[in-house]
Protein backbone atom coordinates (compact mmCIF):
# COMPACT_ATOMS: atom_id res chain seq x y z
CA UNK A 1 0.00 0.00 0.00
CA UNK A 2 1.35 3.73 -0.99
CA UNK A 3 0.48 6.16 1.67
CA UNK A 4 -2.36 7.52 0.32
CA UNK A 5 -4.58 5.35 -0.14
CA UNK A 6 -4.34 5.82 -3.89
CA UNK A 7 -3.49 2.18 -5.01
CA UNK A 8 -7.25 0.83 -4.55
CA UNK A 9 -8.63 -2.13 -7.32
CA UNK A 10 -11.43 -1.13 -8.14
CA UNK A 11 -11.07 2.63 -8.28
CA UNK A 12 -13.22 4.22 -5.26
CA UNK A 13 -15.77 6.71 -6.59
CA UNK A 14 -14.40 9.53 -4.02
CA UNK A 15 -11.52 9.73 -1.61
CA UNK A 16 -10.41 12.65 0.20
CA UNK A 17 -7.70 13.61 3.22
CA UNK A 18 -8.76 15.60 5.87
CA UNK A 19 -5.26 16.67 5.79
CA UNK A 20 -1.62 14.50 5.10
CA UNK A 21 -0.54 15.67 9.08
CA UNK A 22 -3.36 13.70 10.61
CA UNK A 23 -1.45 10.16 9.80
CA UNK A 24 -2.12 6.87 10.26
CA UNK A 25 -4.58 4.88 12.43
CA UNK A 26 -3.02 1.95 13.87
CA UNK A 27 -4.69 -1.06 14.82
CA UNK A 28 -3.69 -3.02 17.14
CA UNK A 29 -3.96 -5.89 20.48
CA UNK A 30 -6.56 -3.17 21.06
CA UNK A 31 -8.42 -2.51 18.36
CA UNK A 32 -12.02 -3.83 19.11
CA UNK A 33 -14.86 -4.15 16.20
CA UNK A 34 -17.92 -3.09 16.97
CA UNK A 35 -20.53 -4.64 14.85
CA UNK A 36 -23.90 -2.74 14.71
CA UNK A 37 -26.67 -5.29 13.79
CA UNK A 38 -26.95 -7.03 10.47
CA UNK A 39 -22.81 -6.97 10.16
CA UNK A 40 -22.02 -9.44 12.45
CA UNK A 41 -20.76 -11.56 9.05
CA UNK A 42 -18.91 -8.47 8.19
CA UNK A 43 -17.20 -9.03 11.10
CA UNK A 44 -16.46 -12.56 11.16
CA UNK A 45 -15.28 -12.16 7.97
CA UNK A 46 -12.64 -9.64 9.08
CA UNK A 47 -11.30 -11.63 12.06
CA UNK A 48 -10.87 -14.82 9.56
CA UNK A 49 -8.68 -12.35 7.01
CA UNK A 50 -7.59 -9.87 8.54
CA UNK A 51 -7.37 -11.42 11.85
CA UNK A 52 -5.26 -14.36 10.30
CA UNK A 53 -2.96 -12.09 8.59
CA UNK A 54 -2.47 -10.14 11.19
CA UNK A 55 -2.37 -11.98 14.22
CA UNK A 56 -4.32 -8.77 16.07
CA UNK A 57 -7.15 -10.68 17.87
CA UNK A 58 -10.04 -7.71 16.74
CA UNK A 59 -12.09 -8.38 19.68
CA UNK A 60 -15.66 -7.48 19.66
CA UNK A 61 -16.48 -4.26 21.72
CA UNK A 62 -17.56 -0.56 22.25
CA UNK A 63 -15.37 0.93 24.83
CA UNK A 64 -12.16 1.09 22.85
CA UNK A 65 -10.37 4.40 21.61
CA UNK A 66 -9.35 2.09 18.45
CA UNK A 67 -12.45 0.59 17.24
CA UNK A 68 -13.70 -0.17 13.62
CA UNK A 69 -17.40 0.34 13.80
CA UNK A 70 -19.43 -1.35 10.94
CA UNK A 71 -23.18 -0.76 10.70
CA UNK A 72 -25.85 -0.46 8.36
CA UNK A 73 -26.84 2.96 7.44
CA UNK A 74 -30.14 4.19 6.05
CA UNK A 75 -28.63 7.74 5.26
CA UNK A 76 -26.00 5.67 2.87
CA UNK A 77 -28.39 3.64 1.51
CA UNK A 78 -30.36 6.83 0.61
CA UNK A 79 -27.63 8.92 -0.62
CA UNK A 80 -24.39 6.34 -2.02
CA UNK A 81 -26.67 2.98 -2.65
CA UNK A 82 -27.58 0.09 -1.37
CA UNK A 83 -24.21 -1.17 -2.06
CA UNK A 84 -22.67 1.65 -1.48
CA UNK A 85 -20.41 2.04 1.68
CA UNK A 86 -18.51 5.26 3.72
CA UNK A 87 -15.39 4.81 4.93
CA UNK A 88 -14.69 7.29 7.47
CA UNK A 89 -10.87 6.83 9.71
CA UNK A 90 -9.62 9.37 12.10
CA UNK A 91 -7.10 9.25 14.91
CA UNK A 92 -9.40 6.81 17.09
CA UNK A 93 -11.32 4.85 14.67
CA UNK A 94 -12.67 3.72 11.35
CA UNK A 95 -16.04 3.87 10.72
CA UNK A 96 -17.76 1.88 7.52
CA UNK A 97 -21.40 2.73 6.84
CA UNK A 98 -22.74 0.89 4.03
CA UNK A 99 -26.48 0.93 2.48
CA UNK A 100 -26.72 -2.73 3.03
CA UNK A 101 -24.74 -5.85 5.03
CA UNK A 102 -23.35 -5.91 1.24
CA UNK A 103 -22.22 -1.89 1.18
CA UNK A 104 -20.14 -2.73 4.76
CA UNK A 105 -18.64 -5.94 3.29
CA UNK A 106 -17.36 -3.56 -0.08
CA UNK A 107 -15.89 -0.79 2.67
CA UNK A 108 -14.31 -3.86 4.58
CA UNK A 109 -12.49 -5.80 1.53
CA UNK A 110 -11.25 -1.72 1.04
CA UNK A 111 -10.16 -1.52 4.39
CA UNK A 112 -8.00 -4.34 3.98
CA UNK A 113 -6.77 -2.80 0.88
CA UNK A 114 -5.66 -0.06 2.79
CA UNK A 115 -3.65 -2.54 5.41
CA UNK A 116 -1.36 -3.34 2.78
CA UNK A 117 -0.33 -6.80 0.55
CA UNK A 118 0.55 -8.72 3.94
CA UNK A 119 -2.79 -7.98 4.92
CA UNK A 120 -3.91 -10.69 1.98
CA UNK A 121 -1.79 -13.39 3.92
CA UNK A 122 -3.07 -16.41 5.69
CA UNK A 123 -1.14 -15.78 8.59
CA UNK A 124 1.16 -13.37 10.03
CA UNK A 125 4.73 -13.05 9.16
CA UNK A 126 7.46 -13.59 12.07
CA UNK A 127 8.64 -10.33 11.96
CA UNK A 128 7.18 -7.73 14.30
CA UNK A 129 5.12 -5.05 12.45
CA UNK A 130 2.78 -2.68 13.21
CA UNK A 131 -0.30 -2.23 11.22
CA UNK A 132 -1.91 1.01 10.25
CA UNK A 133 -4.04 2.61 7.37
CA UNK A 134 -3.90 6.08 6.05
CA UNK A 135 -6.68 8.69 7.31
CA UNK A 136 -8.68 9.17 4.81
CA UNK A 137 -12.57 9.26 3.98
CA UNK A 138 -13.89 7.25 1.05
CA UNK A 139 -18.10 7.10 -0.44
CA UNK A 140 -17.84 4.44 -2.75
CA UNK A 141 -20.73 2.33 -4.90
CA UNK A 142 -20.67 -0.03 -7.78
CA UNK A 143 -21.99 1.53 -11.13
CA UNK A 144 -23.57 -2.28 -11.97
CA UNK A 145 -25.58 -4.61 -9.88
CA UNK A 146 -24.82 -7.40 -11.77
CA UNK A 147 -20.77 -7.96 -11.50
CA UNK A 148 -19.59 -11.43 -12.66
CA UNK A 149 -17.61 -13.97 -13.66
CA UNK A 150 -18.70 -17.36 -15.43
CA UNK A 151 -16.70 -20.25 -14.36
CA UNK A 152 -16.80 -22.89 -16.73
CA UNK A 153 -16.58 -26.14 -14.10
CA UNK A 154 -17.63 -28.79 -16.68
CA UNK A 155 -14.91 -28.55 -19.40
CA UNK A 156 -12.95 -29.44 -16.21
CA UNK A 157 -14.03 -30.22 -13.14
CA UNK A 158 -12.86 -27.67 -10.68
CA UNK A 159 -12.19 -28.72 -6.96
CA UNK A 160 -14.30 -27.44 -4.10
CA UNK A 161 -11.31 -26.21 -2.59
CA UNK A 162 -10.12 -24.11 -5.72
CA UNK A 163 -13.54 -22.78 -6.08
CA UNK A 164 -13.79 -21.42 -2.53
CA UNK A 165 -10.82 -19.81 -3.15
CA UNK A 166 -11.92 -18.40 -6.30
CA UNK A 167 -14.72 -16.90 -4.59
CA UNK A 168 -12.34 -15.51 -2.00
CA UNK A 169 -10.59 -13.57 -5.09
CA UNK A 170 -14.13 -12.16 -6.94
CA UNK A 171 -14.88 -10.96 -3.27
CA UNK A 172 -11.43 -8.88 -2.98
CA UNK A 173 -12.73 -7.44 -6.29
CA UNK A 174 -16.30 -6.65 -4.83
CA UNK A 175 -17.47 -8.66 -7.33
CA UNK A 176 -20.61 -9.76 -6.84
CA UNK A 177 -21.94 -12.99 -8.84
CA UNK A 178 -20.22 -16.41 -9.52
CA UNK A 179 -21.94 -18.02 -12.69
CA UNK A 180 -21.26 -21.84 -12.31
CA UNK A 181 -21.21 -22.92 -15.55
CA UNK A 182 -22.12 -26.84 -14.59
CA UNK A 183 -22.67 -29.21 -17.00
CA UNK A 184 -21.66 -29.70 -20.57
CA UNK A 185 -21.05 -32.19 -23.79
CA UNK A 186 -17.88 -32.68 -21.63
CA UNK A 187 -19.38 -33.30 -17.49
CA UNK A 188 -22.24 -33.03 -15.59
CA UNK A 189 -21.01 -31.50 -12.05
CA UNK A 190 -23.92 -31.44 -10.07
CA UNK A 191 -25.25 -34.13 -8.06
CA UNK A 192 -28.94 -34.58 -8.77
CA UNK A 193 -30.32 -37.31 -6.23
CA UNK A 194 -33.36 -38.57 -8.37
CA UNK A 195 -31.05 -39.07 -11.38
CA UNK A 196 -27.64 -40.85 -9.97
CA UNK A 197 -26.33 -41.74 -13.26
CA UNK A 198 -26.14 -37.65 -14.11
CA UNK A 199 -22.84 -37.71 -12.35
CA UNK A 200 -22.26 -41.54 -12.12
CA UNK A 201 -21.63 -41.77 -16.02
CA UNK A 202 -21.97 -38.23 -16.80
CA UNK A 203 -19.05 -36.45 -14.33
CA UNK A 204 -16.49 -38.85 -16.26
CA UNK A 205 -14.77 -38.77 -19.50
CA UNK A 206 -11.99 -41.12 -20.92
CA UNK A 207 -9.63 -39.09 -21.91
CA UNK A 208 -9.03 -35.20 -22.57
CA UNK A 209 -8.52 -33.29 -26.22
CA UNK A 210 -5.09 -31.21 -25.10
CA UNK A 211 -5.07 -28.28 -26.30
CA UNK A 212 -7.80 -26.70 -29.54
CA UNK A 213 -10.23 -28.62 -30.83
CA UNK A 214 -8.27 -29.13 -34.43
CA UNK A 215 -5.43 -30.95 -32.11
CA UNK A 216 -4.31 -34.32 -32.95
CA UNK A 217 -3.96 -35.38 -29.25
CA UNK A 218 -5.90 -36.78 -26.38
CA UNK A 219 -4.36 -37.25 -23.38
CA UNK A 220 -5.53 -40.83 -22.50
CA UNK A 221 -6.24 -40.36 -19.08
CA UNK A 222 -9.92 -40.09 -17.26
CA UNK A 223 -11.07 -37.10 -16.26
CA UNK A 224 -14.32 -35.87 -13.89
CA UNK A 225 -15.84 -35.00 -10.63
CA UNK A 226 -18.34 -33.60 -9.33
CA UNK A 227 -19.89 -31.37 -6.53
CA UNK A 228 -22.10 -33.22 -3.95
CA UNK A 229 -25.60 -31.70 -2.81
CA UNK A 230 -23.89 -30.98 1.00
CA UNK A 231 -20.07 -29.45 -1.13
CA UNK A 232 -22.45 -27.05 -3.75
CA UNK A 233 -24.28 -25.61 -0.46
CA UNK A 234 -21.31 -25.00 1.22
CA UNK A 235 -20.05 -22.96 -1.81
CA UNK A 236 -23.34 -20.99 -1.69
CA UNK A 237 -23.15 -20.19 2.37
CA UNK A 238 -19.16 -19.52 1.56
CA UNK A 239 -20.21 -17.22 -1.19
CA UNK A 240 -23.46 -15.30 0.49
CA UNK A 241 -20.91 -14.53 3.36
CA UNK A 242 -19.20 -12.83 0.97
CA UNK A 243 -22.10 -11.25 -0.93
CA UNK A 244 -21.54 -13.49 -3.70
CA UNK A 245 -25.02 -14.74 -5.24
CA UNK A 246 -24.08 -18.15 -7.18
CA UNK A 247 -26.07 -18.47 -10.18
CA UNK A 248 -26.19 -22.29 -11.24
CA UNK A 249 -26.17 -22.96 -15.01
CA UNK A 250 -28.09 -26.05 -16.35
CA UNK A 251 -27.26 -25.75 -20.06
CA UNK A 252 -30.17 -26.48 -22.19
CA UNK A 253 -31.23 -28.06 -25.19
CA UNK A 254 -27.61 -27.94 -26.73
CA UNK A 255 -24.33 -28.31 -24.74
CA UNK A 256 -26.26 -31.97 -23.29
CA UNK A 257 -23.81 -35.03 -24.25
CA UNK A 258 -23.04 -35.87 -20.77
CA UNK A 259 -26.74 -35.82 -20.10
CA UNK A 260 -27.61 -37.87 -22.61
CA UNK A 261 -24.77 -40.53 -22.00
CA UNK A 262 -25.91 -40.80 -18.63
CA UNK A 263 -29.86 -41.19 -19.88
CA UNK A 264 -30.00 -42.07 -23.65
CA UNK A 265 -33.89 -41.45 -23.37
CA UNK A 266 -33.04 -37.75 -23.77
CA UNK A 267 -31.54 -37.23 -26.67
CA UNK A 268 -33.39 -38.27 -30.30
CA UNK A 269 -33.42 -41.41 -29.96
CA UNK A 270 -35.31 -41.91 -33.55
CA UNK A 271 -32.48 -40.21 -35.72
CA UNK A 272 -29.67 -41.58 -33.64
CA UNK A 273 -28.80 -44.26 -31.29
CA UNK A 274 -27.92 -42.52 -28.17
CA UNK A 275 -26.99 -45.06 -26.16
CA UNK A 276 -24.01 -45.56 -28.12
CA UNK A 277 -22.89 -41.95 -27.09
CA UNK A 278 -20.29 -41.36 -24.04
CA UNK A 279 -18.79 -38.17 -21.93
CA UNK A 280 -18.03 -36.05 -24.86
CA UNK A 281 -14.06 -36.03 -25.17
CA UNK A 282 -13.01 -33.15 -27.50
CA UNK A 283 -14.61 -29.44 -27.99
CA UNK A 284 -16.44 -27.58 -30.03
CA UNK A 285 -20.47 -27.48 -30.80
CA UNK A 286 -21.85 -30.74 -30.32
CA UNK A 287 -24.88 -32.21 -32.63
CA UNK A 288 -26.52 -34.30 -29.93
CA UNK A 289 -28.77 -32.10 -28.20
CA UNK A 290 -31.77 -32.94 -26.37
CA UNK A 291 -35.17 -34.56 -27.90
CA UNK A 292 -38.10 -32.36 -27.47
CA UNK A 293 -40.32 -34.56 -25.93
CA UNK A 294 -42.37 -34.14 -22.44
CA UNK A 295 -40.12 -36.86 -21.07
CA UNK A 296 -37.14 -34.73 -21.49
CA UNK A 297 -39.11 -31.48 -19.85
CA UNK A 298 -40.43 -33.65 -16.87
CA UNK A 299 -36.70 -34.79 -16.36
CA UNK A 300 -34.81 -30.99 -16.66
CA UNK A 301 -38.16 -29.96 -14.28
CA UNK A 302 -37.05 -32.70 -11.68
CA UNK A 303 -33.57 -31.58 -11.73
CA UNK A 304 -34.23 -27.75 -11.54
CA UNK A 305 -36.73 -29.02 -8.54
CA UNK A 306 -33.77 -30.03 -6.57
CA UNK A 307 -31.13 -27.01 -8.01
CA UNK A 308 -33.60 -24.34 -6.57
CA UNK A 309 -33.43 -25.98 -3.50
CA UNK A 310 -29.81 -25.87 -3.32
CA UNK A 311 -29.17 -22.36 -5.14
CA UNK A 312 -31.27 -19.33 -3.31
CA UNK A 313 -30.32 -17.30 -6.53
CA UNK A 314 -32.76 -15.01 -8.09
CA UNK A 315 -31.46 -16.46 -11.27
CA UNK A 316 -31.18 -19.59 -13.03
CA UNK A 317 -29.46 -19.83 -16.22
CA UNK A 318 -30.71 -22.18 -18.40
CA UNK A 319 -27.75 -21.75 -21.55
CA UNK A 320 -29.46 -22.07 -24.47
CA UNK A 321 -26.37 -21.51 -27.05
CA UNK A 322 -25.15 -23.44 -29.57
CA UNK A 323 -27.87 -26.00 -30.09
CA UNK A 324 -27.37 -27.18 -33.25
CA UNK A 325 -30.91 -28.11 -35.09
CA UNK A 326 -29.95 -30.96 -37.64
CA UNK A 327 -31.21 -33.84 -35.37
CA UNK A 328 -34.33 -32.05 -34.84
CA UNK A 329 -35.03 -31.48 -38.51
CA UNK A 330 -34.55 -35.10 -38.85
CA UNK A 331 -36.67 -36.19 -35.83
CA UNK A 332 -40.12 -36.83 -36.66
CA UNK A 333 -40.66 -36.34 -33.44
CA UNK A 334 -39.47 -33.15 -33.20
CA UNK A 335 -41.48 -32.35 -36.24
CA UNK A 336 -44.64 -33.40 -34.95
CA UNK A 337 -43.66 -31.48 -31.83
CA UNK A 338 -43.29 -28.31 -34.37
CA UNK A 339 -46.14 -29.27 -35.84
CA UNK A 340 -48.79 -29.53 -33.08
CA UNK A 341 -47.45 -26.35 -31.43
CA UNK A 342 -48.00 -24.16 -34.39
CA UNK A 343 -43.95 -23.77 -34.78
CA UNK A 344 -42.36 -21.61 -37.96
CA UNK A 345 -39.50 -23.71 -37.12
CA UNK A 346 -36.70 -25.19 -35.59
CA UNK A 347 -35.79 -21.57 -34.10
CA UNK A 348 -39.17 -21.55 -32.76
CA UNK A 349 -38.89 -25.28 -31.04
CA UNK A 350 -35.41 -23.90 -29.03
CA UNK A 351 -37.73 -20.58 -28.15
CA UNK A 352 -41.16 -22.92 -27.10
CA UNK A 353 -38.53 -25.10 -24.97
CA UNK A 354 -36.76 -22.20 -23.34
CA UNK A 355 -40.46 -20.80 -23.00
CA UNK A 356 -41.37 -23.81 -21.23
CA UNK A 357 -38.81 -22.91 -18.27
CA UNK A 358 -39.26 -19.41 -18.42
CA UNK A 359 -42.82 -20.26 -17.04
CA UNK A 360 -41.61 -22.90 -15.31
CA UNK A 361 -39.31 -20.86 -13.22
CA UNK A 362 -41.30 -17.21 -12.95
CA UNK A 363 -44.01 -19.48 -11.41
CA UNK A 364 -41.49 -20.87 -8.98
CA UNK A 365 -40.64 -17.20 -8.36
CA UNK A 366 -37.22 -17.26 -9.84
CA UNK A 367 -36.00 -15.78 -13.01
CA UNK A 368 -34.40 -17.62 -16.75
CA UNK A 369 -31.47 -16.05 -17.49
CA UNK A 370 -29.72 -17.33 -20.98
CA UNK A 371 -27.23 -17.11 -23.24
CA UNK A 372 -28.08 -14.34 -26.61
CA UNK A 373 -28.94 -17.15 -28.69
CA UNK A 374 -32.46 -17.52 -26.78
CA UNK A 375 -33.46 -14.65 -28.82
CA UNK A 376 -33.29 -16.48 -32.04
CA UNK A 377 -36.57 -18.06 -32.38
CA UNK A 378 -38.45 -15.37 -30.25
CA UNK A 379 -37.82 -14.51 -26.34
CA UNK A 380 -39.23 -15.92 -23.71
CA UNK A 381 -41.50 -13.14 -21.44
CA UNK A 382 -39.18 -13.18 -18.65
CA UNK A 383 -35.79 -13.92 -19.29
CA UNK A 384 -32.83 -12.13 -19.24
CA UNK A 385 -30.00 -12.10 -21.66
CA UNK A 386 -26.20 -13.05 -21.24
CA UNK A 387 -24.78 -11.01 -24.42
CA UNK A 388 -21.74 -13.04 -25.37
CA UNK A 389 -21.91 -12.67 -29.23
CA UNK A 390 -20.85 -9.20 -29.05
CA UNK A 391 -23.32 -6.41 -28.34
CA UNK A 392 -26.38 -7.16 -30.39
CA UNK A 393 -28.48 -9.84 -28.83
CA UNK A 394 -27.72 -7.43 -25.84
CA UNK A 395 -28.74 -4.53 -27.77
CA UNK A 396 -31.81 -6.51 -29.25
CA UNK A 397 -32.71 -7.54 -25.65
CA UNK A 398 -32.71 -4.08 -24.00
CA UNK A 399 -34.75 -2.65 -26.61
CA UNK A 400 -37.52 -5.34 -26.30
CA UNK A 401 -37.60 -4.60 -22.46
CA UNK A 402 -35.38 -7.68 -21.11
CA UNK A 403 -32.95 -7.13 -18.81
CA UNK A 404 -29.42 -7.66 -20.10
CA UNK A 405 -26.13 -8.44 -18.90
CA UNK A 406 -23.00 -7.80 -21.09
CA UNK A 407 -20.34 -10.07 -21.73
CA UNK A 408 -18.77 -10.08 -25.54
CA UNK A 409 -16.97 -12.50 -25.79
CA UNK A 410 -14.25 -9.86 -28.28
CA UNK A 411 -13.87 -8.46 -25.15
CA UNK A 412 -14.13 -10.34 -22.02
CA UNK A 413 -13.85 -13.88 -22.31
CA UNK A 414 -10.89 -14.55 -20.37
CA UNK A 415 -9.97 -17.94 -21.78
CA UNK A 416 -8.93 -15.87 -25.09
CA UNK A 417 -5.03 -15.17 -25.39
CA UNK A 418 -3.75 -11.94 -23.41
CA UNK A 419 -0.49 -11.02 -25.47
CA UNK A 420 0.19 -12.21 -29.42
CA UNK A 421 3.44 -14.24 -29.93
CA UNK A 422 3.64 -17.84 -28.64
CA UNK A 423 4.50 -17.79 -24.90
CA UNK A 424 1.20 -18.04 -24.16
CA UNK A 425 0.27 -20.92 -22.68
CA UNK A 426 -3.88 -21.13 -23.79
CA UNK A 427 -2.74 -19.10 -27.19
CA UNK A 428 -6.72 -19.40 -28.21
CA UNK A 429 -9.24 -16.99 -29.37
CA UNK A 430 -9.21 -13.25 -30.03
CA UNK A 431 -5.84 -11.43 -28.08
CA UNK A 432 -7.08 -9.57 -25.25
CA UNK A 433 -4.78 -7.57 -23.60
CA UNK A 434 -5.17 -6.14 -20.19
CA UNK A 435 -5.47 -2.58 -21.65
CA UNK A 436 -8.35 -3.97 -23.74
CA UNK A 437 -10.04 -5.14 -20.73
CA UNK A 438 -10.11 -1.54 -19.18
CA UNK A 439 -11.48 -0.45 -22.26
CA UNK A 440 -14.42 -2.48 -22.50
CA UNK A 441 -17.14 -0.99 -21.86
CA UNK A 442 -20.59 -2.68 -20.85
CA UNK A 443 -23.12 -0.12 -22.20
CA UNK A 444 -23.27 0.14 -26.18
CA UNK A 445 -23.56 3.75 -27.50
CA UNK A 446 -26.50 2.92 -29.64
CA UNK A 447 -28.42 2.02 -26.70
CA UNK A 448 -30.48 5.09 -25.14
CA UNK A 449 -31.00 6.23 -21.85
CA UNK A 450 -33.92 3.70 -20.92
CA UNK A 451 -32.05 0.69 -22.93
CA UNK A 452 -29.10 1.54 -21.27
CA UNK A 453 -31.33 1.10 -17.66
CA UNK A 454 -31.68 -2.54 -18.73
CA UNK A 455 -27.58 -3.22 -18.73
CA UNK A 456 -28.18 -4.17 -15.46
CA UNK A 457 -24.37 -5.90 -15.35
CA UNK A 458 -21.20 -7.61 -16.69
CA UNK A 459 -19.66 -10.23 -16.63
CA UNK A 460 -16.21 -11.81 -17.68
CA UNK A 461 -16.43 -15.55 -18.26
CA UNK A 462 -13.56 -18.26 -18.16
CA UNK A 463 -14.07 -21.41 -20.19
CA UNK A 464 -11.61 -24.16 -19.46
CA UNK A 465 -11.31 -26.38 -22.09
CA UNK A 466 -7.68 -25.28 -22.12
CA UNK A 467 -7.46 -24.66 -18.98
CA UNK A 468 -7.12 -28.15 -16.56
CA UNK A 469 -5.64 -27.23 -12.94
CA UNK A 470 -6.80 -23.60 -11.10
CA UNK A 471 -2.89 -22.47 -12.06
CA UNK A 472 -3.96 -22.02 -15.51
CA UNK A 473 -7.64 -20.49 -14.76
CA UNK A 474 -5.60 -18.11 -12.13
CA UNK A 475 -3.09 -17.53 -15.52
CA UNK A 476 -6.10 -16.43 -17.34
CA UNK A 477 -8.46 -14.34 -15.06
CA UNK A 478 -5.70 -12.35 -13.09
CA UNK A 479 -4.88 -10.09 -13.93
CA UNK A 480 -7.87 -9.10 -16.29
CA UNK A 481 -10.17 -9.59 -13.98
CA UNK A 482 -8.49 -6.54 -11.81
CA UNK A 483 -9.17 -4.11 -15.19
CA UNK A 484 -12.74 -6.30 -15.63
CA UNK A 485 -14.02 -5.28 -11.80
CA UNK A 486 -12.89 -1.78 -12.13
CA UNK A 487 -15.07 -1.90 -15.10
CA UNK A 488 -17.70 -2.81 -13.44
CA UNK A 489 -17.70 -1.19 -10.14
CA UNK A 490 -16.57 1.98 -10.74
CA UNK A 491 -17.67 4.95 -13.23
CA UNK A 492 -14.78 5.77 -15.44
CA UNK A 493 -15.04 8.00 -18.43
CA UNK A 494 -16.06 6.59 -22.22
CA UNK A 495 -13.17 3.84 -22.81
CA UNK A 496 -10.58 5.95 -24.83
CA UNK A 497 -10.31 8.54 -21.96
CA UNK A 498 -9.70 6.06 -19.31
CA UNK A 499 -6.67 6.52 -18.14
CA UNK A 500 -4.64 2.86 -17.77
CA UNK A 501 -1.04 4.70 -17.34
CA UNK A 502 -3.11 5.28 -13.44
CA UNK A 503 -4.48 1.82 -13.53
CA UNK A 504 -1.40 0.59 -14.69
CA UNK A 505 0.32 2.37 -11.11
CA UNK A 506 -2.39 0.85 -9.02
CA UNK A 507 -1.79 -2.35 -10.66
CA UNK A 508 1.84 -2.46 -8.88
CA UNK A 509 0.46 -2.40 -5.61
CA UNK A 510 -2.56 -4.93 -7.17
CA UNK A 511 0.46 -7.23 -7.93
CA UNK A 512 1.63 -7.80 -4.26
CA UNK A 513 -1.75 -8.34 -3.14
CA UNK A 514 -2.01 -10.92 -5.44
CA UNK A 515 1.46 -12.32 -4.64
CA UNK A 516 0.62 -12.59 -0.91
CA UNK A 517 -3.19 -14.57 -2.54
CA UNK A 518 -0.34 -16.93 -4.06
CA UNK A 519 -2.58 -15.80 -7.56
CA UNK A 520 -0.08 -17.70 -10.30
CA UNK A 521 -1.08 -14.35 -12.48
CA UNK A 522 0.34 -13.50 -15.89
CA UNK A 523 3.07 -10.86 -15.18
CA UNK A 524 3.12 -7.85 -17.05
CA UNK A 525 6.00 -8.45 -19.02
CA UNK A 526 5.05 -11.99 -20.02
CA UNK A 527 4.61 -15.62 -18.91
CA UNK A 528 7.16 -16.54 -16.17
CA UNK A 529 8.99 -19.92 -17.44
CA UNK A 530 6.48 -22.22 -16.03
CA UNK A 531 3.32 -20.79 -17.26
CA UNK A 532 5.07 -21.03 -21.20
CA UNK A 533 4.12 -23.46 -23.51
CA UNK A 534 4.50 -25.77 -24.15
CA UNK A 535 3.02 -27.21 -21.05
CA UNK A 536 -0.38 -27.73 -21.96
CA UNK A 537 -1.12 -30.03 -19.26
CA UNK A 538 2.45 -30.21 -17.86
CA UNK A 539 3.90 -31.73 -20.88
CA UNK A 540 4.71 -30.82 -24.47
CA UNK A 541 2.48 -30.98 -27.46
CA UNK A 542 4.94 -31.68 -30.06
CA UNK A 543 3.21 -33.06 -33.29
CA UNK A 544 -0.07 -30.22 -32.68
CA UNK A 545 -0.98 -27.96 -35.15
CA UNK A 546 -0.40 -24.28 -34.31
CA UNK A 547 -3.50 -23.87 -31.95
CA UNK A 548 -5.35 -20.61 -33.29
C1 LIG B 1 -20.88 -19.57 -25.18
O1 LIG B 1 -19.75 -19.09 -25.23
N1 LIG B 1 -21.18 -20.65 -25.90
C2 LIG B 1 -21.90 -19.00 -24.36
Amino acid sequence: MNDTGTDLIPLPGALSRPSPSVGRLVLNEDTLIEAQPGTEGVARWLRSTVGAATGLPLRDGHDADHRIVLRIDPATAREVGPEGYRLIGDGHGLRIHGGSAAGVFWGAQTLRQLLGPDAFRRAPLPSKRQWSVPVLAIEDAPRFAWRGAMLDVARHFMPKGDVLAYVDLLAAHKLNVLHLHLTDDQGWRLEIKRYPRLTEVGAWRARTKVGHRASPLWDERPHGGYYTQDDMREIVAYAAERHITVVPEIDMPGHSQAAIAAYPELGNTDVIDTTSLSVWDTWGVNPNVLAPTDTTLAFYEDVLTEVLEIFPSPFVHIGGDECPKDQWRASPTAQARIAEEGLADEDELQSWFIRHFDRWLTGRGRRLVGWDEILEGGLAEGATVSSWRGYAGGIAAARAGHDVVMCPEQQVYLDHRQAAGDDEPVPIGFVRTLEDVYRFEPVPPELDAEGAERVIGTQANIWTEVMESRQRVDYQTFPRLAAFAEVAWSRLPAPEARDFAAFERRMTGHYARLDALGVDYRPPGGPRPWQRRPGVLGRPIEGAPPIV
